[in-house]
């Protein structure tokens, strides 16, 4: 069974193969554009969803020291950026230049965010919460994420009330983030 980290990492090189596979394509390829936009929103949503719902918040409360807690705040902030231009995404026209300008942005945006996520939040991750936490808000995140990509919103309620030991120790704030979903074309 994999970690918080490891699952979150698998989505990483998912939705960077999917962003990688939208530059390549042309105004001439709408119909593929439309379908890889609409995949990439969904993946990306249920991602930002399990890690502001769960992981965020739990990497938050283990946090002892001020330059953790700045890369919380950091990391919702550039989700929020990463909603706003996807639905922007999503809104343009699939056959014009436009297109492309706006999904290179949200590639762009992406990448450092990954980027920011894997060679600090997620090591520093390692370091304040144990291999046993890191094991059971796995099995939580890849819980809630198969309820998320099956169309359901995220149930924030579940995460609160599950009994496992993880869910207990850290705070759970376990408020919706508050963010609006993208609308699937
Ligand atoms: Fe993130
Ligand atoms: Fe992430």
């Amino acid at each position: 069974m994999k970690d918080a980290i490891a699952l979150l990492k698998q989505d990483h090189k998912e939705v960077k193969d999917m962003l990688e596979q939208l530059s390549e394509t042309s105004e001439r390829a709408g119909k593929k554009r439309q379908e890889l936009a609409s995949k990439i929103a969904r993946a990306l949503q249920a991602h930002m969803e399990i890690e502001e719902q769960i992981f965020y918040p739990a990497f938050k409360a283990a946090a002892a020291k001020k330059e953790d807690q700045k890369l919380y705040y950091e990391a919702v902030e550039e989700h929020h950026a990463a909603d706003v231009v996807c639905q922007d995404v999503l809104r343009a026209d699939v056959t014009s230049l436009n297109f492309g300008g706006k999904a290179k942005v949200l590639k762009e945006l992406i990448e450092h965010h990954i980027e920011e996520e894997e060679k600090t939040m997620f090591p520093h991750a390692r370091k304040v919460m144990s291999k046993e936490i890191l094991q059971a808000l796995g099995i939580e995140m890849a819980d809630m994420k198969e309820s998320v990509m099956n169309g359901g919103l995220a149930n924030p309620s579940k995460a609160k009330t599950n009994g496992n030991k993880a869910a207990k120790t850290r705070a759970t704030k376990g408020k919706s983030s508050g963010r609006s979903r993208v609308a699937h074309p």
